[in-house]
């Protein structure tokens, strides 16, 4: 055991406990934590790791430490139980090192139980003899009720390869001007632009109703739009308007509710609809988002985004074209929507590129007439067009 494994464990059972005690965002935390210590780029990395992973499968490493537990711990020993548990049967760390290492950055009368516990699943790391999972939910580290919810919604098989894949770390992906941007966020504006006449967005005028941080925003001037970027929140308008400063981009912030959006009809050339979502697509960009969202929210944001899909197409000029993409999987807020806005506007038209199995372009797979990536190499996502009539 070194006296940096010792406090790089110490500072992920401080982030972790901030995490669950203070219900604080894990990205949020974490980073300016890392700025204080005093570890290495390399053990930063490893606190980064440990934490994003334990957070992740915390529903598998407690199925595993409760088998040992007596009676009700506090927040240090659980996320000191958590930590070694990940490491132990996910990170396959040396176990005589993880306990050590683990059980050292407990400080007070809780590193007893600590000890104890991970010593039994040390044990069981060593003989190979760690329990059969009781279910999928437990095995996959996911609440029940998101598992049940993609299984019904893509399918137990597809539902099963999402949320493996999830439990990876995600991969940084970043733009030729530097942006660091997902590529299932440049699919989407890829099919803005081959939506367009000639492929070409020069001189077009598009309205993004939610853009903030402003990727898509930015990416869609850099291919030769005039971006108009709302946001409801008002600190996050201003980050889109930083990073179009940053960026040199023609894309000009301004804050209002999508619903209700403060320009006036007939006005785009194209509307972005990128919708406020339940997120079940990105679950592996933020570890502890799982645990937030809750079973209603889809039901809650598909009428929030069929809301906003209506006030989008008051906004386009005739000929134009809305595309509303999520980064989630539910049929609450893709195929429901859809639905939802084509029944009240039966004289608009699907644009097949996205919505035909024959024509959608890969990585896109469709169904339900919605464009779908699943999160294997890119995020999670959905995705369709409307035309406006002329
Ligand atoms: C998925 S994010 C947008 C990401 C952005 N398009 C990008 O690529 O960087 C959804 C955004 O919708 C915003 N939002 C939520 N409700 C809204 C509303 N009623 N009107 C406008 N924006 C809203 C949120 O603040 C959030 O920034």
């Amino acid at each position: 055991m070194t006296e940096a494994g010792v406090a790089a464990r110490r500072v992920a059972i401080k982030a972790m406990v901030r995490i669950e005690q203070d219900e604080a965002y894990a990205n949020l935390v974490l980073g300016p934590m890392l700025e204080r210590s005093q570890l290495s780029d390399r053990d930063r990395g490893f606190v980064t790791e440990l934490v994003y992973g334990t957070t992740r499968m915390q529903r598998a490493c407690d199925f595993l430490i409760e088998r040992y537990l007596l009676s009700k711990v506090d927040h240090q020993v659980r996320a000191a139980l958590r930590l070694g548990a990940y490491q132990l049967r996910f990170l396959e760390t040396a176990p005589h090192a993880a306990v050590a290492a683990t059980v050292g950055a407990v400080r007070g009368p809780g590193r007893g139980v600590v000890n104890a516990v991970l010593r039994k699943l040390a044990k069981e790391a060593e003989l190979g003899t760690f329990p059969e999972w009781p279910n999928e939910a437990t095995r996959l580290s996911y609440p029940t009720w998101i598992v049940k919810k993609l299984e019904q919604d893509l399918g137990v098989d597809p539902a099963g390869v999402a949320l493996e894949s999830m439990n990876q770390a995600a991969s940084v992906t970043r733009r030729d001007d530097g942006y660091v941007q997902d590529l299932a966020s440049q699919l989407v504006c890829q099919a803005v632009q081959e939506a367009a006449v000639d492929d070409d967005l020069s001189g077009a005028v598009i309205v993004d109703l939610c853009a903030a941080p402003g990727g898509k925003a930015t990416a869609l001037a850099a291919m030769g739009a005039t971006v108009l970027a709302g946001d409801l929140r008002p600190k996050r308008s201003s980050l889109v308007q930083t990073n179009a400063t940053k960026l040199g981009s023609s894309v000009y912030a301004f804050v209002g509710d999508g619903t209700q959006p403060p320009l006036r009809s007939g006005s785009a050339d194209h509307v972005l609809i990128d919708a406020p979502c339940s997120g079940l697509g990105s679950l592996r960009r933020r570890a502890d988002a799982r645990w937030r969202v809750d079973s209603a929210a889809p039901i809650r944001l598909g009428q929030l985004q069929t809301d906003l899909v209506e006030s989008g197409l008051n906004l386009l000029k005739p000929g134009g074209i809305l595309t509303y993409s999520v980064c989630t999987l539910t049929n609450e807020e893709g195929p429901a929507v859809l639905d939802a806005v084509m029944a009240k506007h039966p004289e608009l038209e699907l644009l097949p590129t996205m919505s035909t199995p024959e024509q959608v372009p890969q990585p896109w797979v469709v169904s339900n007439r919605v464009a779908y990536l699943l999160p294997t190499e890119t995020d999670g996502m959905m995705l369709w067009q409307l035309k406006k009539g002329q």
